[in-house]
């Protein structure tokens, strides 16, 4: 089983992304509901396991990994688990490893993380004023994640931005956005809200579609659009006034299923082959049935074999989310 992996549809599937905790410490607005319920600790994967489970994806020729959450910093033990992982980067076996954080806990993780392996980071970020920052994130403080921004600066790590395009709310603070990141030589990613889960509002009022804001962008700053892709779904564009970037991720407007070459873990060790839909394979019972491989390979390949054409979201006319789960149990 050292063969690559590639569906049904002739995707080659060469990213990883490994959600290794559901919490979180913010409570985004279009991410989770102020009253969450976690998983039990003790359904979670053991460091250990992920180690192994992401060995068996870079074996099968994942070029890519991604860790996310929930928030990744905050399990106990990360750092760890990158300084393992990184073993394939020094083996030439992975082109990269990374993270997507909330920036909260990047202060205390940003130096190990660089002395990892780790040359970029994705960081939330919506909003640059302190008072809607706290409303966004329910609890979250700006000023904490500025300081963990500027630590991984001074580490030496890249930095995106990903800013999920608010209604009401990012219409009037994307050109600060944009000369903020673009100011410090950050990448800016923009988002479509995507319906996962009850979060207790009604998504048709978060909803900002990216065509909307780009004419916004436009009546500023001049767009030409380029073909660098950063291994996402994220179509960048180059800002002339800055030479910065800003990527656009439109899985609303304008999907990208076609080109998709990922797949997503659970931090329970369950294997979803796209981010809209429901399929899944376990693959916590094959990994803790026997210490071979072979079980865990063969559930990996039915579940590649079941990878969808791609998802279906739409902002539904009742505001209803298409899937229960929330963004936050596979971490985007
Ligand atoms: P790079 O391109 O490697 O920098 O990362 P990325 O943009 O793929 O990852 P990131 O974790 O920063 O995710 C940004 C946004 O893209 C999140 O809202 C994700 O949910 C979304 N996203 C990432 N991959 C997919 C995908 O396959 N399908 C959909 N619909 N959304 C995705
Ligand atoms: N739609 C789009 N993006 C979302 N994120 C969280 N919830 C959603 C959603 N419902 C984003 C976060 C983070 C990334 C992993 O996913 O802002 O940047
Ligand atoms: Fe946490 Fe990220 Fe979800 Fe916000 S979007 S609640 S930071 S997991």
């Amino acid at each position: 089983t050292g063969c690559g992996l590639v569906d049904l549809f002739g995707r080659r599937i060469s990213y990883l992304r490994l959600s290794v905790t559901d919490r979180c410490d913010l409570r985004c607005v279009y991410c989770m509901s102020e009253d969450m319920t976690f998983l039990p600790r003790n359904q979670l994967l053991t460091l250990e396991e992920l180690d192994r489970l992401a060995c068996a994806f870079v074996r099968r020729g994942v070029r890519r990994i991604r860790l996310t959450g929930g928030e990744p910093l905050v399990r106990k033990g990360l750092m760890e688990l990158v300084s393992s992982l990184s073993r394939h980067l020094v083996s030439g076996c992975l082109d990269e490893l990374t993270l997507t954080t909330n920036g909260t806990l990047l202060a205390h993780h940003a130096q190990a993380l660089a002395r990892a392996g780790v040359k970029r980071i994705n960081v939330s970020l919506d909003t640059l004023d302190a008072a809607r920052f706290r409303a966004i994130t329910r609890r979250g403080n700006l000023g904490v994640v500025m300081e963990g921004l500027l630590a991984a600066q001074e580490a030496g790590l890249r930095i995106k931005l990903n800013a999920v395009a608010l209604k009401d709310v990012t219409e009037h603070e994307i050109h600060d956005l944009i000369a903020f990141a673009h100011g410090r030589g950050m990448d800016l990613t923009l988002i479509e809200t995507m319906p996962l889960g009850d979060v207790g509002a009604d998504r048709t009022d978060q909803y900002l579609p990216l065509s909307t804001l780009r004419r916004i962008i436009e009546s500023r700053w001049t767009l030409t659009d380029t073909s660098e892709r950063s291994g996402g779904p994220a179509r960048y564009a180059r800002v002339a006034e800055t030479g910065g970037r800003i990527g656009f991720i439109t899985p609303l407007t304008h999907s990208f299923c076609e080109t998709c070459n990922r797949v997503r873990v659970s931090a329970t060790g369950v294997l979803y082959t796209c981010l809209g839909q429901e399929a899944q394979v376990d693959l916590r019972t094959p990994l803790r049935a026997s210490e071979g491989d072979a079980l865990l390979h063969a559930a990996i390949d039915a579940g590649i074999r079941a990878k969808p054409r791609g998802h279906d979201f739409a902002i539904a006319g009742n505001g209803r989310p298409a899937l229960s789960r929330h963004m936050s149990a596979l971490g985007g």
